[in-house]
């Protein structure tokens, strides 16, 4: 069976990281965003995975190859944004009577073997997977019978207005009658067209619901969330390299000073240097060739790679881009987002959700917000 994973998106919310990366390469513990979809497929023994890109798509490719976990991929790209609908009608040459789709940015772990069969004996055109959130108005809004048919589909509602909690987890089956609605090279989304439009005409859809792990990772905070959940184990899902003691996992040759402090759920990525007097505190990720020299103190953080932090720093809740510096003498936190190649000089205190765009340099004790 095949599988299409939307990776077209911009990852707009999540910038200045998405500048480099789309969102679905992101890493997650350094494994990218999309191997854990790739690992779902597996499970569910979905042999052929189809990318339908959009932004940046020859990353997808170096990035990722002709196959992965053993699940070959191919990579169907789209000049111009093409929506959700859109997306996989573009790659219908390579599917089957009976497919799934994925939103490349889901982060589950939802057994789809299950929801294959339910799809089956229910005889439906389109099953759609359900979790239930606190706040659906970021969502489509999916509320269903007694016996599970969906009754409507309503895509980010007003906040108070949704009739269920139950949301559209971002993975479908779908029979391939449903590509025959859908336009060709048009813009077309399976949120306010497709789905609305097959409940009106009474098409057999269904909601599948699941009480599994699941998370939008949407945005900066709900990246961070997903760091702290893999590596917490909610996903039983063992986070990449070799456990040395108390959850601190080492990819490679990773180096870690007698004199400092690390504590687990931490992944330190191939080349990591954490100098004497540095303080981890897990959920960490601290990406490949990064270095970190003491007195600095680090909590639920993630940096992507080849980044430098100088003494007498605190850094909590905050991401850091690839090959970004931060000198030394600086307070980063709050869901502060550093985006790729920045150099923050001593003394800066970089609070509140700030957010710094790429190559930026940031002067000495130019900011405290
Ligand atoms: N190929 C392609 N073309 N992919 C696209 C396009 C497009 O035009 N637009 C978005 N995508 C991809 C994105 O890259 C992302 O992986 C996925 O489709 C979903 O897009 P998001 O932008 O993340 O949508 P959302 O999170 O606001 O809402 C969607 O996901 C929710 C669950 O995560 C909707 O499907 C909601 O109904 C759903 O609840
Ligand atoms: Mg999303």
């Amino acid at each position: 069976m095949q599988g299409v994973a939307l990776v077209g998106g911009q990852g707009t919310r999540m910038q200045p990281l998405t500048f480099r990366t789309p969102k679905p390469l992101l890493p997650l513990a350094q494994r990218p965003l999309i191997w854990h979809t790739i690992e779902r497929c597996k499970a569910a023994g979905i042999d052929h995975l189809v990318l339908s890109t959009g932004y940046m798509p020859e990353l997808f490719e170096r990035r990722l190859g002709s196959s992965c976990e053993g699940v070959r991929l191919t990579y169907v790209h789209e000049s111009e944004s093409l929506g959700t609908a859109g997306g996989v009608k573009n790659c219908e040459d390579y599917l089957g009577e009976t497919f799934v789709v994925f939103n490349g940015d889901v982060l589950t772990s939802l057994d789809i073997g299950p929801m294959i069969e339910f799809h089956q004996e229910r005889g439906a055109v389109a099953t759609i997977f359900l979790t239930e959130v606190e706040d659906p108005s970021a969502y489509g809004v999916v509320p269903t019978s007694a016996t599970g048919e969906v009754i409507d589909f309503i895509e980010k509602p007003e906040a108070g207005e949704a009739p269920t909690n139950f949301i559209n987890g971002g993975v479908y089956v779908l029979e391939r009658s449903v590509l025959d609605r859908i336009p060709t090279g048009i813009a077309c989304s399976f949120e306010r067209e497709v789905f609305p439009s097959l409940l009106q005409e009474g098409a057999p859809v269904m909601g599948y619901k699941s009480q599994c792990y699941w998370l939008d990772v949407g945005t900066p905070a709900k990246y961070l969330q997903a760091h702290e959940d893999l590596l917490s184990s909610k996903l039983h899902l063992q986070p990449p390299g070799t456990e040395r003691d108390g959850g601190i996992f080492v990819i490679g040759d990773a180096y870690i000073s007698s004199e400092a402090e690390v504590i687990g759920p931490v992944v330190l990525g191939e080349g990591a240097h954490i100098g004497a007097s540095v303080s981890i505190k897990g959920p960490v990720s601290v990406g490949p060739r990064t270095r970190i020299e003491g007195p600095t103190e680090i909590t639920r953080s993630v940096f992507l790679g080849d980044n430098v932090v100088g003494p007498g720093c605190r850094i909590e809740d905050a991401i850091l881009g690839e090959a970004s510096e931060i000198e030394g003498d600086c307070v980063i936190g709050e869901l502060a987002v550093i985006g790729a190649s920045v150099v923050i000089k001593k003394g800066n205190e970089l609070r509140r959700g700030m957010r710094i765009w790429p190559d930026i340099v940031v002067e000495e004790s130019a900011i405290r917000f």
